[in-house]
């Protein structure tokens, strides 16, 4: 006879409990182990060799209470039940409610809740079939992100244009930007030059040239500190706003910018407002015939030191 669910279970001294669930070996379709319920004292896994007998309602072990509660305890995880796995013909072979037999959890599995095994698998085949899709489009996409800075000198005018010293002087040109994955386009920038005297020029230099390099560490160019000319990026170092040369009713001739008010002298130093840096310099260089042509050059807005972004 088959054991039964809620089947009484006798040992050779006492009742220990109940018969709550029962495992199958599915190779076999014979049952392998009991799952006894303590009354209480949680559940212990019997083996069929230790069952003498079974009845209508009970079963008998040849074991004594102590050593059942010795019996390895029942862990849930390392079986599943029936309505997980499909056996075929097991059911055939089991007296008791399918839901409450138990066959083991295959071996691979055990250290992976079998729900998650199964998604996670779903999610790797996924992944394997979709990346060489995938990656020429996330390459193209993604190309422009990492390009390298653009180091070219663009010609943006003639120092014919800037007649007194110490003052800003805006020239205007126009360069082609790639921006992400968008098209190509062209917008127009502006630079402040300034022909500096040599206080000025001491302020910005203190004593060394100025070294401007690219994002490998490679020297690019280098402002020598006795050359006039000082070229300042248009965009306010706070917030990226443009600012002007303009009139302070108490310091003179500044660089204002009009978003939150910082002010800067020729030499592009902080004089009052919330800018947490000088204006930016970029690589200036005049030719004979006053041909001006600078590095075009973007720097991350609202820091202390200078990082390059464009
Ligand atoms: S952006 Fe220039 S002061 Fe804020």
């Amino acid at each position: 006879m088959q054991p039964q669910l809620k089947s009484k279970v006798r040992c050779l001294d006492r009742d220990v409990g109940e018969v709550s669930r029962v495992i199958m070996d599915p190779l076999s379709f014979e049952v392998s182990h009991l799952v006894v319920s303590m009354n209480g004292e949680g559940e212990r896994q019997v083996p069929m060799a230790a069952v003498q007998i079974v009845t209508d309602g009970l079963v008998q072990l040849r074991s004594s209470s102590s050593e059942v509660v010795g019996m390895p305890p029942f862990k849930r995880d390392d079986y599943v039940t029936l309505h997980e796995v499909e056996i075929p013909g097991l059911e055939k072979h089991v007296h008791v409610t399918p839901g409450e037999v138990l066959v083991p959890f295959p071996e691979l599995e055990r250290n992976v809740k079998r729900r998650t095994f199964f998604a996670n698998m779903t999610y790797v085949t996924g992944l394997f079939i979709g990346l060489p899709l995938a990656y020429p489009i996330l390459k193209f996409l993604m190309k422009p992100m990492y390009a390298p800075f653009d180091n070219r000198w663009l010609k943006i005018g003639n120092i014919g244009k800037v007649k007194t010293d110490d003052t800003g002087v805006q020239f205007q040109y126009k360069r082609t930007l790639k921006e992400a994955y968008m098209p190509e386009s062209e917008i127009e920038k502006n630079v402040w030059v300034v022909k500096a005297t040599p206080a000025v020029l001491e302020k910005v230099y203190q004593g060394k040239d100025m070294e401007f390099r690219d994002a490998a560490g490679t020297a690019i160019w280098t402002n020598k500190k006795d050359m006039p000319y000082l070229a300042f990026s248009g965009k306010c170092p706070h917030l990226g706003c443009a600012f002007k040369w303009r009139k302070h009713k108490v310091l003179g001739q500044v660089f204002l910018c009009p978003c939150h008010l910082s002010i800067y002298d020729a030499s592009g130093k902080v004089l009052d407002g919330p800018a947490p840096r000088s204006l930016d310099m970029l690589p200036i260089q005049v030719s004979a015939s006053g041909e001006v042509q600078i590095v075009d050059m973007e720097f991350k807005a609202g820091t202390k030191s200078q990082t390059r972004i464009v």
